[in-house]
């Protein structure tokens, strides 16, 4: 059945992707964006991806009174919360705007939720609420620990999430714990868009496939993994999408939360990537192995079933499909933003 759901930071990476899924799922879509991270040009690529027109509020998501507004005035009948920061590095040196936005603006979207009635949400929360995992695969009884501000902003969001339902019964609730997002939609026109230089390593391969940066730095080639580079578990973005569909209409079926991972169960080292992207691209990827990135992990690898179980969740592009549809995006679309 058709309903009426928020998406807050509707035009970032994650969320411009959900929208299509929700769109073709045949729910009606209102963004609330404040373009902090997100391109101008991408409603009316999502207009042009679902032949539909875009309804857009611009905004931030700490302003209370406006979600208020808006949650009352559009009939929004549950909330996909994506609007966050989340470059690691950058909370190191920045961390009060981590707790501002992240635990602000989460808060003041919950009390928006309280007063407007609406009690159905999708959170995105992160494999890095795991820190250094010590079962890989990871599932999601492992202990949480922080290993930067941004980590603890998700943690500290699972929390209260968990009070707040806990609180009231009426509150239904899907955390999804997203481990390595990548690629691009199928049609080329939505697709990570980094102002800065990247810092994952999806879009700076990317960025050096076009030209744009001149090699790739490596991380480390001595870790304990089968080629000595970090492992992770890539999860193309369409596929992400439709897990948050999912999410949402497993909460307005059965008023019941759950908290899963969302990943593949696969993972693959950075060299693995490098060379996908290569047979994708057909570039000359130059790369040097550097040191270690402080705060990495070895390996992070989700455990897959519990979403599969609750959700009937299973990814369906494997690595090939990331990296060929993120070069599509950047080298045709995305370049010319
Ligand atoms: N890497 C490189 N060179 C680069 C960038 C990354 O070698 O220029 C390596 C990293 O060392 C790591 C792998 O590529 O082994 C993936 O690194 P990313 O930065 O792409 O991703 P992370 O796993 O470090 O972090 C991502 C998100 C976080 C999220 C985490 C969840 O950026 O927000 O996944 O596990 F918390």
């Amino acid at each position: 059945m058709a309903s009426r759901i928020l998406l807050t930071g509707g035009a970032g990476y994650i969320g411009s992707h959900t929208h299509v899924a929700l769109v073709e799922a045949g729910h009606e879509v209102v963004i609330l964006d404040s373009f902090a991270n997100a391109r101008r040009s991408v409603p009316d690529r999502l207009a042009q991806i679902t032949g539909r027109p875009v309804q857009l509020v611009e905004g931030d998501v700490r302003d209370e009174a406006l979600l208020t507004r808006v949650l009352v005035e559009q009939g929004i009948e549950a909330v996909v919360h994506f609007a966050a920061l989340k470059a690691v590095g950058e909370s190191m040196v920045r961390p009060l705007d981590y707790f501002d936005v992240n635990v602000g603006g989460l808060t003041a979207l919950l009390r928006a939720m309280e007063t407007a009635g609406c009690r159905r949400l999708v959170f995105s929360s992160s494999a890095t609420v795991y820190g250094l995992p010590e079962e890989i695969p990871t599932p999601e009884s492992a202990p949480l620990r922080a290993m930067n501000p941004y980590g603890q902003t998700k943690i500290i969001g699972e929390q209260m999430l968990d009070w707040l339902g806990r609180s009231n019964p009426d509150w239904a609730i899907g955390v999804l714990r997203y481990f390595n997002p990548a690629g691009a939609h199928g049609s080329g026109l939505i697709g990570e868009d980094p102002h800065d230089t990247p810092g994952n390593l999806m879009p700076f391969v990317a960025k050096v496939a076009t030209g744009e940066l001149e090699r790739i730095a490596v991380f480390g080639a001595d870790y304990d993994t089968p080629d000595g580079t970090g492992v992770r578990d890539y999860i193309h973005v369409e596929d992400l999408a439709r897990g948050h569909v999912l999410s949402l209409q497993s909460l307005l079926d059965t008023g019941q939360g759950h908290l899963v991972n969302l990943g593949t169960g696969r993972g693959y080292s950075v060299l693995e990537v490098i060379a996908a992207y290569k047979r994708a691209s057909n570039r000359h990827l130059p790369y040097t192995i550097t040191e270690r990135r402080a705060g990495d992990v070895p390996i992070s690898v989700a455990r897959a079933d519990k979403a599969a179980g609750l959700l009937g969740f299973r990814t369906e592009k494997g690595l090939e499909e990331m990296c060929a549809s993120s070069w599509a995006w950047v080298s045709t679309t995305g370049a010319q933003d």
